[in-house]
C-alpha cells in the first residue's frame, strides 16, 4: 500500500474510533458501531483468510448450496471445479453478501462475520471479486478507468476532480505493469480485446489492494496466449493476496497449481473432494459428475 492509502487509511481508522468512542455510551448505537469497527479489522493473524462452514442457500427448496464447508489460508491461490449449477458462482454471492444463506458461517480473517455485512461493506473490508463478464468504462481510457478505481476507495476520500498525487501515479504505473497494459495507458478501454478487458478489471480491483480476490472463470473467451498471461499474472498476486479462481479449463488449473496446490471440486452444493489436481483427476466420483463427460 503506498503511504498516501496507509495515511488516508489511518485518519479514516482515527474518525471511526471517535465514532465509536462517542456512541459507546448510548447503548444501541454503540453496539451498530462496534460491529462496524470489528468490520474494519480483519485479523489474519490465524493464517485463514476465509472459512465457510455448514453453509446452505435454497432457491425455492432447491439446494444450491447444501452445508458447504471451505477453508482458504491468507495468501493462498484456491482453484475451485465442478460441474454447471455446482454452486460455484452462489458461493462468491455469498460471500460477497449479494446472497444470504439460510444456514451456515462465513468469516473473513478470524473475526469478521461476513454475514452481518452489506456488499459495499463487504467490498470495503478488503474482498475484491471480478465477475465473468468485463465491466469496463468502454469511452474512458485505460488509465482513466484506473484512476476512477483508485478514487472510488472511500479510504482514500478524494474527489473525482481532485488530482492525483505522485505516490498515486506510481501505483497506477504499478498495476499498468503488472497487468500487460503499459503500452495501451492511453487507449480506449472499448478498443481492448476481450482479454485485455479482463486484465483491466482486475486492475481495477487491485486498485483497491483486496486481501482476497474472487475470480470466476477469468479466462472464459480468452486466447491461449492470454490464458497463458493471466496465469502469470495470477501467480504473481499469490502470497500478498489471497485467491479463489474458479474455472473449467484444466489446462490453465494445472498452470495455477503447479502440480502441488489444492483444488476443491464442488458439486451439488457441497465439497465432492479435495486434493491437487492430479488426486482430484483420479478420483473415480470426480470423473463421475464432472471430469469424464
Ligand atoms: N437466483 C437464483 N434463483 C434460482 N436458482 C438459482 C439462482 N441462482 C442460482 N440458481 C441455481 O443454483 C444452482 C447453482 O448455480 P451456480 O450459478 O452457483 O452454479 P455454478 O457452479 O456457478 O455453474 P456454472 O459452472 O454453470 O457457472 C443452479 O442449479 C442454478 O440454476
Ligand atoms: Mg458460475
Amino acid at each position: 500500500m503506498t503511504p498516501d492509502l496507509m495515511e488516508a487509511g489511518a485518519k479514516a481508522l482515527a474518525d471511526y474510533r471517535a465514532k465509536v468512542a462517542e456512541a459507546g455510551a448510548s447503548g444501541d448505537r454503540g453496539a451498530a458501531y462496534g460491529r462496524l469497527l470489528t468490520a474494519g479489522q480483519p485479523d489474519f493473524a490465524h493464517g485463514v483468510a476465509l472459512y465457510l462452514e455448514g453453509i446452505t442457500v435454497s432457491f425455492d427448496g432447491f439446494k444450491a448450496l447444501n452445508s458447504l464447508n471451505l477453508s482458504v489460508n491468507v495468501g493462498e491461490l484456491r482453484c475451485i471445479i465442478g460441474p454447471n449449477g455446482a454452486g460455484k458462482t452462489t458461493m462468491m454471492d455469498v460471500i460477497t453478501g449479494k446472497t444470504r444463506p439460510d444456514l451456515g458461517t462465513a468469516s473473513f480473517g478470524s473475526n469478521i462475520d461476513l454475514l452481518r455485512l452489506r456488499e459495499s461493506e463487504i467490498a470495503q473490508i478488503g474482498i475484491g471479486r471480478k465477475f465473468q463478464k468485463p465491466t469496463v468504462y468502454e469511452q474512458l481510457s485505460v488509465f482513466e478507468n484506473l484512476e476512477l478505481a483508485l478514487k472510488a476507495d472511500r479510504r482514500v476520500r478524494a474527489g473525482l476532480l481532485h488530482r492525483l498525487t505522485g505516490a498515486q501515479l506510481d501505483r497506477i504505473g504499478e498495476i499498468l505493469t503488472l497487468i500487460h497494459l503499459l503500452p495501451q495507458a492511453q487507449r480506449t478501454a472499448g478498443l481492448l480485446s476481450h482479454g485485455q478487458k479482463q486484465w483491466l478489471e482486475i486492475g481495477m480491483l487491485l486498485m483497491q489492494d483486496p486481501k482476497l480476490l474472487l475470480l470466476d472463470e477469468p479466462v472464459a473467451g480468452m486466447t491461449d496466449e492470454e490464458t497463458e498471461r493471466t496465469a502469470e499474472l495470477f501467480l504473481s498476486l499469490e502470497g500478498r493476496h489471497s485467491l479463489v479462481v474458479v474455472e473449467h479449463d484444466m489446462k490453465f488449473v494445472g498452470e495455477l497449481t503447479q502440480g502441488w496446490k489444492k483444488v476443491t471440486v464442488l458439486h451439488e452444493g457441497s465439497v465432492l473432494a479435495e486434493g491437487t489436481l492430479a488426486e482430484v483427476q483420479a478420483n473415480e466420483k470426480v470423473v463421475e459428475v464432472y471430469l469424464g463427460r
